[in-house]
């Protein structure tokens, strides 16, 4: 393929990116935003199979087909509930793969540069390594917390920012040695011990962060596999990786910020690692709520929400454990068909990943038009009968509101015991991703109802079509 195909090819493909991006910005465009993007990779991966020469081809296969296949296996078995594992999985091989083009590009012939494009070379490699190797060891911290290999306790050492900032100065200290030495000998060796000390920074940065804001970090993580990536296309002059590096980088930025603003944290915070304890303390064992837990049977609940005129119904991370949203969106057209008014709210970090609600949601057809983002909805909760809360915790705790000294304080959160009843629908009294007692629980408007979402949700819908 001669180059200007080649160059046609890349610019069609970040065009199809580019429009992946804005279709996935809207329940209502998500599937073609994905064909978009899945069109653009294939352009992309032909066009750059084709530029090759022949000799290289064997070498790309080799290492292409068993890919797919290891891709198509995992990505089929996930759990839509172990997702952001898995995110946090393959940002940390894009990680690896810009620190190994980066010792790949350094060691390797360099052609006819003039000094200052060598120069240029240099710190494209420089930078490109240590982006990749921060993303590289704080996405594999990530994958642990997220997995629960590791506690989602933050892990803070005294002193933790001056030690960041040593580090920081450090790794600038070596990129200018690196700038200066003679030549590869010393070079890779100062190479080597930056990408231990980015590496370091990046298990540092990620440890110190807190369970419940783990969300930020996973889109924080993606915009830094985005930056990675793009710093790899710098090193291979590869025009179509920059963009898309870019791409995924600003986008992954963009929903850092929109997870922060959710959350109520600042995002230089989040940016200098170690965010999401300030002024909260794990509660301490007596400062547990207290007070009396009132049950009710699905067949109560079926009638409560019967008789009700208007219901919000609150998903969380144990609606999509339990599956329970083909059986939920029955009872919601029984409601509607007996003149229910029916909402539902979404919190930004609901469920595991971004979005995660929105797409349990459309899956079981539930119409756009009654889903409702936080901040649109959370007024509504003082001229409501009933909130419904399946399987949603954190989400819904008043402690957040009410106790400074909870860990998850400051936090924004659904307001649903403003409403005249809440019923909560999950198996136990236990606490949430956060690890925090729930105070929700022991108001006096709520009625636990204990059991498996989609158990329960089914015993519903069977007491209201009886
Ligand atoms: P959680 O606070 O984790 O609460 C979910 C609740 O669901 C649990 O308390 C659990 O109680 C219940 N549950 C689990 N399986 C169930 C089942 N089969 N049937 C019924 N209930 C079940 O979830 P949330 O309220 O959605 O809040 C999300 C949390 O995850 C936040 O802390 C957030 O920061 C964090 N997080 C979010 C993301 C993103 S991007 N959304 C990523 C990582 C972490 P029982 O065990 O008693 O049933």
């Amino acid at each position: 393929m001669t180059q200007s195909l080649i160059t046609v090819a890349y610019i069609a493909a970040s065009a199809l990116f580019i429009l992946s991006l804005g279709g996935l910005s809207q329940q209502e465009t998500a599937r073609r935003g994905n064909m978009y993007g899945i069109a653009g990779m294939v352009i992309a991966l032909v066009a750059t199979a084709a530029a090759m020469n022949l000799g290289g081809l064997p070498v790309l296969f080799a290492a292409l087909v068993p890919g797919l296949i290891i891709g198509a296996f995992v990505a089929s078995r996930v759990q839509m509930t172990s997702m952001p594992e898995l995110v946090a999985m393959l940002h940390s091989f894009v990680g690896l793969a810009a620190v190994l083009v980066g010792f790949a590009t350094y060691l390797g012939p360099h052609g006819n540069m003039t000094a200052a494009e060598m120069n240029l070379h240099t710190a494209e490699i420089f930078i490109g390594v240590c982006i990749g190797s921060v993303t590289f060891t704080g996405s594999v911290i990530a994958f642990l917390k997220l997995r629960g290999t590791i506690g989602g306790k933050p892990f803070m050492i005294p002193g933790r920012h001056i030690i960041n900032l040593i580090m920081l100065i450090g790794t600038v200290a070596l990129g200018v040695m690196f700038f200066v030495s003679p030549g590869h000998e010393q070079g890779q060796w100062i190479l080597l011990a930056a990408t231990i000390l980015t590496g370091i920074l990046g298990v540092h940065f990620i440890m110190a962060i807190g369970g419940a804001d783990m969300p930020v970090v996973v889109s924080m993580l993606n915009s830094y596999s985005g930056w990675a990536a793009s710093a790899a296309g710098f090193m291979l002059s590869n025009d179509l990786l920059i963009i898309t590096g870019a791409l995924v980088g600003s986008s992954g930025a963009i929903l850092s910020y929109i997870m922060c603003r959710g959350m109520n944290r600042s995002f230089v915070s989040v940016m200098l690692g170690g965010f999401g304890t300030e002024g909260g303390t794990v509660a301490a064992p007596g400062s547990a709520p207290a007070g009396e837990v009132r049950s009710v049977d699905a067949e109560t609940a079926a009638s409560m929400l019967q008789q009700a005129k208007k219901v919000i119904i609150v998903p969380g991370y144990g609606l999509a454990v339990a599956q329970a949203q083909h059986s939920l969106a029955e009872v919601v057209k029984i409601l509607k068909e007996n003149n229910v008014e029916v909402k539902f709210a979404i919190h930004p970090v609901a469920g595991r990943l971004p979005g995660h609600m929105n797409v349990l949601l459309a899956e079981a057809n539930i119409p756009y038009d009654i889903v409702f983002e936080m901040d649109e909805i959370n007024d509504e909760f003082p001229a409501t009968d009933v909130s419904w809360v399946i399987g949603a915790n954190d989400i819904v705790n008043p402690s957040a509101m009410d106790d400074p000294a909870s860990p998850i304080a400051g936090m924004p959160v659904l307001h649903v015991w403003e409403a005249r009843d809440t019923i909560v629908m999950k198996r136990s009294m236990a606490s949430g991703y956060a690890g925090v007692d729930n105070p929700l629980f022991y108001k006096d408007n709520t009625l636990m109802l204990f059991g498996d979402a989609k158990k329960v949700v089914d015993e519903i819908l069977t007491s209201m079509r009886g």
